[in-house]
Order: structure tokens, then C-alpha cells, then sequence
């Protein structure tokens, strides 16, 4: 989201999965797998993710966020990617999962996350969705809106769930603005998202639900954003809320996700143990003391920097004077941030992970849209041809996730790779898979 420093400089290592290697060759090596290699045995686009990685990540959120009861302070964040080998991972590594619609509880429960594990997020869930939910048992329902709260009244007095009891959290808008792009913001009055806390909102639909039979308020949830880097917004989140969060004590506060990553070259982050070190402080320091439940959703912190992708260089066009525009197989159907929110990446060739990049180019993808840009302002090796895999690191949230199939692109897959063994656990999309639905 924010201009990339142009170097010549190779990719930062930090960039770069963890079990990241150069091997003699100087080829890329991540979870023991050459990523040349790979390319050349399963084609390309595809999305490499060290599996190891993945799962250091989500040890670290269930140490910093703890549990209670059994049940985990951190639930994993399933929009950033998500598939089942995905939910597996997470749920080996006791992790819970925050799902936002019915097709990503159905993944989770697909990949064996224990349901009482599972939070259910959205905006305007279905009754479908929400008589799902009631009927899988998920630990928590985040109640976002008014109808949704007499949706829920109507299940639980004479639906599916007549006679159940339900944890639920009604999510709070707490007004904070983050300092992160206008389409990821959502914790400020002005949002589709949750009750307001200064309108009274808040307090209106805690009312409500303490009224309703069936259901057992068990905390208060919020989300001020997304790709966050400077933890004070948390802290102002908090102060705001403590009021809230004191009157219902004994109960839960979610803080929601949001942690930022590093993109590209000179940027750094917080790790995930410092950011809940620094909520934990923010809640002392507002009065929120021990008896409150704290827990969290990361996506992105968790997957981003595992997953990297891998193009083939299709055409290199010199404009003389203007730029030189690389296009690879794939673009804004695998990654549609740089289009979305003018997000940045690096760019580097595998095949020599620690050469210098002195050639500016934009980078391209193969849509028929002049803004299908992958990188903008890409440094690569001069002695770049067409044939070579070029590769963007730090996709592994919110790519495959957000990928689309415009164009008729049929999906890359998803590889995991690990001790040396490079296993695909999503499969590439066919032309077949894309006349599937279509009833002629
Ligand atoms: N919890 C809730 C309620 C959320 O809405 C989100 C993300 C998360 C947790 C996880 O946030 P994370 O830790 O991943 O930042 N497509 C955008 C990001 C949208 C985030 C939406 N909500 C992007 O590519 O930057």
C-alpha cells in the first residue's frame, strides 16, 4: 500500500519465506522445493507456500493470544487463504478459525476445525448462513446488525435452534480510523460494520441480545482495519471501549485482525508477539484488567510472507522513453491488490535469487485492462528473457483468496512445500472447471 523504495538491491530475505535457501545453482529453494524446478513439473502461475512457515505462524498466535477454557485466543482469519490443507494446518496447530460467510465455514469444517472452535463473522449473514452456524455449533456468532439480531431471535425461539444456546459477540465500531488504505478501514463511524459505540448503538443491540432467550452474550468483538503497522491504533480502539468492555465484565474482547506485513524492500512490521504484547498493555493501561478474555484474528500476519507466486515471462516490450512492460501468465485475476489499492510488491527471478536488479520495469499480467498491473515500479536483473520464471514474494494472503477467474483465466494452484516434497493441495483450474456451471 505505500510507494516502494527503488533500489538495485536483491530481494530482502525478510521478504522471502522462511526455510528460504540459495541453492549452488542459485535457484530459490523454499521447504526444500527448487522453485525452478517446480515451475518446469507443475506449470506456471502457481502458489508456492512453505508449510513450515505457516505453521511457526500459528504457534506464535496461539502462544501470544493463549486460551481460555480450552477454547484458543487466537482464531485464524480464513478470508486471507483458505482451503482445507489450510484448515488442517490451523487446526493441528490449535488455532480456531474466523470464517466470514457459509462457504468458508464449510471449508473449515471440510478441514476438521472443531466447530466449537469456529467464529461466524459477516455483515448481513442469511438465515441460511446463520441456521448453518446454529446447526454445526460454532463457539461464537459476531452479531453485526439489527435484523440479523431478530433473524436470530426467530431461529433460536422457533427454527433449528429452539431451545439451543448460542455464544454470541456483537461487534462494536469503536470510531478509530487506522492509518491503512480507505477500502480496509473499518473500525470508523462511517462503516457498514457492527454497531456504533457513540451513537448508542452499541448499547442498543448489547440490550437486546441480553434479552434474548437462547442466546449467551459472551463478549464484545471489533476490527479497526486491515495491514495495520502502527499498533497505537489498537490502543485508541481499546481506550474507547473500556467502558463497554467494564460493564460486562466477566466477558470476552476480540480485537479482530488486522496486523501489517512487510511488502517490499525497507519496510518492517511488528511480529504477531508484539502486537499482542502491545494490546494486552493498551487493555492495562484503559482498566481492562485480567478477568476479560482478550483474543485476536489475524489473517494476513499469518500467511502473507509464506506464500510466494511464481509467473512465466511471456513478453518484454521496450517503449523507449517511456518503460519497458514485462507481462506474465497470470495478473489481476491471481492478485488483484495492486489494482484494488495500489498495493506493492518486489519482483525477482528465481533462477538468481541475489542479483542485483538494475532494470526498472512495470510488470503486467495478461488481462485485457491497461491497470492489470502485478508490479508497477519493478527492479529485475538485466540479463531478464522471455522463458524465465519470475516470481513476486509475499502473496500468500489475500491472492489466491481474492483470485477470480476474469478473462476466462482459469486459477493457479496451491503447493505446499515441505522437507524437500512439493504437494499441490489446491489443483489448477481446467477449461473444463470453467464450463462447469454453465448450463448452455
Ligand atoms: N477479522 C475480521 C472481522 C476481518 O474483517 C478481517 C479482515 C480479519 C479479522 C483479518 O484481518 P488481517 O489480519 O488479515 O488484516 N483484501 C484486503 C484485506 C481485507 C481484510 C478484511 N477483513 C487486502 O488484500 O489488503
Amino acid at each position: 500500500m505505500s510507494a516502494p523504495p527503488r533500489s538495485e538491491a536483491p530481494i530482502q530475505w525478510s521478504l522471502l519465506p522462511e526455510s528460504a535457501t540459495i541453492a549452488k545453482s542459485g535457484h530459490l529453494v523454499v521447504g526444500g522445493v527448487d522453485l525452478v524446478d517446480l515451475a518446469g513439473e507443475v506449470g506456471t502461475p502457481f502458489f508456492a507456500y512453505d508449510e513450515e512457515h505457516l505453521r511457526a505462524r500459528c504457534r506464535e498466535a496461539d502462544r501470544a493470544w493463549g486460551g481460555l477454557d480450552g477454547h484458543p485466543g487466537a482464531a485464524y482469519a480464513a478470508k486471507a487463504f483458505w482451503c482445507t490443507a489450510m484448515a488442517r494446518i490451523v487446526a493441528q496447530e490449535g488455532l480456531g478459525a474466523d470464517v466470514a460467510t457459509g462457504g468458508e465455514m464449510a471449508v473449515a469444517l471440510a478441514g476438521g476445525i472443531a466447530p466449537q472452535h469456529i467464529t461466524f463473522h459477516g455483515n448481513n449473514k442469511s438465515e441460511l448462513e446463520l441456521m448453518a452456524a446454529l446447526s454445526a455449533g460454532v463457539g461464537r456468532i459476531v452479531v453485526d446488525s439489527f435484523d440479523e439480531i431478530s433473524r436470530l431471535e426467530h431461529l433460536l425461539r422457533y427454527g433449528v435452534a429452539s431451545g439451543q444456546r448460542q455464544k454470541v459477540l456483537v461487534r462494536v465500531t469503536p470510531g478509530v480510523e487506522a492509518h491503512t488504505h480507505e477500502f480496509v478501514q473499518t473500525g470508523r463511524e462511517d462503516s457498514k460494520f457492527g454497531f456504533s459505540l457513540a451513537s448508542g448503538a452499541a448499547a442498543q443491540a448489547v440490550d437486546s441480545l441480553k434479552a434474548l432467550p437462547g442466546v449467551e452474550l459472551a463478549g464484545v468483538h471489533m476490527h479497526i482495519g486491515s495491514q495495520i503497522f502502527l499498533l497505537d491504533a489498537y490502543s485508541k480502539a481499546i481506550s474507547a471501549m473500556a467502558a463497554m468492555v467494564g460493564q460486562l465484565s466477566p466477558t470476552e474482547l476480540c480485537i479482530g485482525g488486522g496486523l501489517g506485513v512487510a511488502y517490499v524492500n525497507g519496510e518492517s512490521a511488528p511480529s504477531i508477539t508484539e502486537w499482542a504484547q502491545s494490546v494486552r498493555d493498551a487493555c492495562m493501561s484503559s482498566g481492562i484488567g485480567d478477568g476479560v478474555f482478550l483474543s485476536a484474528e489475524p489473517g494476513r500476519a499469518i500467511v502473507a510472507t509464506a506464500g510466494i507466486t511464481c509467473y512465466t515471462v511471456g513478453t518484454v516490450k521496450d517503449l523507449p522513453g517511456i518503460r519497458t512492460y514485462v507481462a506474465v501468465d497470470g495478473g489481476m485475476s491471481d492478485n488483484p491488490r495492486p489494482v484494488l489499492y495500489g498495493s506493492g510488491y518486489e519482483a525477482f527471478l528465481p533462477r538468481e535469487v541475489s542479483a542485483s536488479r538494475p532494470c526498472a520495469v512495470r510488470v503486467v499480467g495478461k488481462h485485457c485492462e491497461s491497470g492489470d498491473i502485478v508490479v508497477s515500479a519493478a527492479q529485475v536483473p538485466d540479463d531478464i528473457v522471455v522463458g524465465d520464471v519470475i516470481a513476486t514474494p509475499v502473496t500468500g494472503a489475500y491472492g489466491y483468496s481474492m483470485a477470480s477467474n476474469y478473462n476466462k483465466v482459469p486459477r493457479p494452484p496451491v503447493v505446499f512445500c515441505r522437507a524437500g516434497e512439493a504437494k499441490v493441495v489446491v489443483r489448477r483450474e481446467t477449461e473444463e472447471d470453467l464450463l462447469r456451471l454453465d448450463q448452455g
